[in-house]
């Protein structure tokens, strides 16, 4: 019988900020023995309005820095940078890059029944189309309905610096502290129109979305499927490590460090704990 192997290299993840960190908690859940190396470009953020070849351009610079780093695969846990920057790294790192878009699209295709889906990011990724080719390589019946929501960006962040305790307490309609109404009628502005299309399935289509979940599945109501495209990549991170033979060895003690081109550590390390649900021991500050 051939002998198992493992591979204790680690997992490089990244995105514009913390939002990623919604993704690296549900690897980190499906995969516990694996050492996680995240990345977050705090200091660049956000990534939704800008170019895409400057987008590009982050996505090339932070994979080499993983690379450097030694990981073995890398996620790129951030549909903007998805959108911009996957095909290239997948064409520059000689190690697998999987990206946010494709795991989501598939779950999509899976949920929905009436074959019309909506898709909210950032604009983005809105503009490059990535969602409605990704759904509609799998299935062209499907009706697929986008819309940009910047703002929700700026939500989920200030839901973060306002409140204490798990940031989805927060971001609940049934939370008096943070769910004023004017954010309420920003997601009634913005998922409104969704509504009338008649969708039964939603794609949360940044991974700082996960965070409002509460907020959107609210509005847009209990009878449209809210897609969080992180445990599917999850999954995606498992089966690919798997047919590799590249799992790290269950009898190690994983490690997970976390780094920022951001400022303000204290800030990060606190609001990655509440999106993490576990302290951040290990944390450095990065130029690039
Ligand atoms: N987390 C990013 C995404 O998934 C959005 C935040 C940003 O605009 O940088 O698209």
């Amino acid at each position: 019988m051939a002998e198992t192997t493992f591979d204790n290299a680690p997992i490089g993840v990244f995105d514009s900020g913390f939002g990623g960190l919604t993704v690296a908690r549900e690897i980190i859940k499906a995969l516990p023995h694996e050492n996680i190396i995240y990345f977050g470009d705090t200091k660049r953020c956000p990534y939704g309005p800008r170019d895409q070849k400057e987008v590009q351009s982050f996505v090339l610079e932070i994979g080499q820095w993983l690379v450097d780093k030694n990981v073995k695969m890398i996620v790129i846990a951030c549909n903007t940078a998805t959108a911009a920057g996957l095909v290239a790294a997948q064409q520059t790192f000689s190690i697998p890059v999987i990206g946010v878009v494709e795991p989501g699209a598939r779950a999509a295709v899976r949920a929905t029944r009436n074959r019309h889906v909506g898709v909210i990011a950032t604009k983005g990724t809105v503009e490059s189309g990535i969602y409605t080719k990704a759904i509609r390589n799998i299935d062209a019946g499907i009706t697929v309905f986008s819309t940009a929501t910047p703002r929700f960006v700026e939500i989920a962040e200030l839901g973060i610096r306002m409140a204490r305790g798990p940031i989805e307490n927060y971001t609940s309609l049934a939370s008096k502290v943070y769910i004023r109404p004017e954010f309420q009628e920003i997601a009634q502005d913005y998922l409104d129109p969704l509504r009338r299309c008649d969708i039964d399935t939603l794609v949360l289509g940044c991974t700082h979305f996960p965070l409002l979940k509460a907020l959107i599945g609210g509005v847009i109501g209990s009878r449209v499927t809210l897609i969080n495209s992180a445990e599917e990549v999850a999954k995606d991170c498992t089966d690919l490590l798997t047919r590799r033979g590249s799992l790290a060895d269950p009898n190690q003690t994983p490690y997970h460090h976390f780094y920022t081109t951001g400022e303000n550590l204290d800030e990060f390390r606190d609001f990655g704990a509440r999106v993490l649900r576990f302290p951040m021991d290990f944390l450095e500050q990065v130029t690039l």
